[in-house]
């Protein structure tokens, strides 16, 4: 039994998780237990999981065990939060028609009804990414994770482009899965000046939400084969094929929803884009502003 003090002093010494800004948490209840796991251990691939989860874990063959080769490769069962539209929708498709099989994480039992029509290989699970466990819970089988969560915000101010992509971040840090893109968005970090301001000032609360679930990743996932993809501006229309991923921080311009799925589905088999930051657009299309518009672009070679 630890006296008031030394409980004190554990406090003192516990260092902050980026969760612990967000949602202040006893540090006994499971919440603050699990938010400084990842961020505690350098490794989250190693941080050490409770007796239960680790045998249960190393019972696991082929699917949902790490260890999947780093880099190129294809993937039994890929987890999807934002599958519900938009990129994710077209993500499910193309791994579906890959052969992957999918777990995708879904708010209504309306997309989770249209998602089970698209056949077998695609499990819909209902849960809220503001909710950890139902993360965690779905996501355990799988052998990596896409997320292109955004666009809501809990009621007390928090926005899933940070809490629900980091709830996804350390659900695979938990369960040992070691691929994982996140669709974030041109103008977060050293993308902010390809931005035009007026877009950046708009945007700039949801831009900074997905900054710093970027950060969780660059800072505490060292040992994670992790992609980001920064998309620009998004429309819905058919794939043009002419989208190229960019290592160029000034790249800027629009992108189909169903190339920029192509992009993701093509990273997350690569064996180039290992801790990779790479916007995505598509210099066919017209560009409206920003620092760098009408500039050319190296096309990053997947
Ligand atoms: N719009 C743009 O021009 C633009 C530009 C750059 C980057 N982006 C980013 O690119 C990504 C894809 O954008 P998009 O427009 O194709 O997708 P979207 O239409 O914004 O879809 C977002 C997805 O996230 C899900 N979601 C939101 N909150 C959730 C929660 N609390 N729990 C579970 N699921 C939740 C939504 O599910 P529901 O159906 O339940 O809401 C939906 O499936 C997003 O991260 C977006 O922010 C967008």
């Amino acid at each position: 039994m630890l006296s008031p003090l030394s409980a004190t002093l554990l406090l003192l010494l516990l260092p902050l998780s980026a969760d612990c800004f967000l949602l202040p948490a006893s540090p006994s209840s499971p919440r603050a237990q699990r938010a400084s796991r990842p961020h505690l251990a350098p490794n989250p691939g190693r941080a050490p999981s409770p007796p239960g989860l680790r045998a249960a874990f190393d019972e696991l063959e082929g699917d949902g065990k790490r260890g999947l080769k780093e880099g190129a490769g294809s993937f039994k069962k890929v987890f999807v939060a934002g599958g519900s539209r938009g990129v994710g929708r077209c993500v499910i498709s193309n791994l579906l028609s890959s052969g992957s099989s999918v777990v995708a994480l879904v708010r209504s039992a309306e997309a989770a009804a249209e998602l089970g029509e698209l056949g077998e290989g695609v499990r819909a699970v209902r849960g809220d990414a503001f909710d950890y466990k139902a993360v965690e819970d779905a996501m355990w089988g799988c052998d990596a994770a896409v997320s292109t969560l955004g666009g809501s915000e809990d009621g007390e101010g928090r926005l899933v482009d940070y809490v629900g992509n980091n709830n996804v971040i350390e659900a695979t840090g938990i369960l040992g899965i070691t691929r994982v893109v996140l669709v974030s968005s041109i103008g977060c970090g050293d993308s902010r000046d390809a931005a035009p301001d007026a877009v950046f000032e708009a945007l700039k609360d949801v831009l900074k939400a997905k900054e710093k679930a970027e950060r969780v990743l660059q800072r505490y996932y060292t040992n994670t084969n992790w992609t980001i993809v920064r998309p620009g501006g998004l429309k819905t229309m058919p794939a043009t094929g002419n989208a190229i991923l960019t290592e160029d921080k000034l790249a800027i311009g629009s992108i189909h929803r169903q190339d920029v799925a192509d992009l993701v589905c093509k990273s997350l088999v690569s064996g180039e884009t290992r801790q990779k930051i790479l916007s995505a657009i598509d210099p066919s299309l017209s560009v409206a502003g920003g620092a760098g518009a009408g500039k050319e672009v190296a096309a990053f070679v997947l």
